[in-house]
């Protein structure tokens, strides 16, 4: 898909649908997320979701696709690298924010604004 887009001459346009997520590259670790607003700090299993992790805890955060598709989850990210697992945010929106239903941590810790 990124290849097609690339091969378009200029001015053209192109609608991409997924519907898988991206695959995991494997080698997954657990890692702790800080709820700063809650003051609070989940762990993040090697198998798990930080949308489950956070819903244990504060079960009324929102969330609709869990394929990091629809943007539902998102969630304002006030510290830590995100590796991001959607097709859905803009580089710019990646700056400051993450679809926690499919997206992890690089290092060991990330901090939510939650
Ligand atoms: S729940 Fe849809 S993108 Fe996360």
């Amino acid at each position: 898909m990124v290849a097609v887009g690339a091969a378009l001459p200029a001015g053209c346009s192109l609608h991409l649908e997924r519907f898988t997520p991206r695959a995991s590259s494997g080698g997954d670790a657990p890692f702790e997320v800080e709820l700063r607003r809650s003051n609070r700090t989940v762990a993040v299993a090697a198998d798990g979701t930080v949308l489950a992790a956070v819903r244990a805890e504060l079960p009324d955060t929102a969330y609709s696709c869990e394929q990091g598709f629809c943007g539902t989850c998102r969630q304002r990210v006030l510290e830590g690298e995100v590796d991001h697992r959607d097709e859905l945010l803009t580089d710019a929106e990646r700056a400051g924010s993450m679809l926690i239903c499919v997206s992890r941590a690089r290092g060991g810790r990330l901090v939510l604004d939650l």
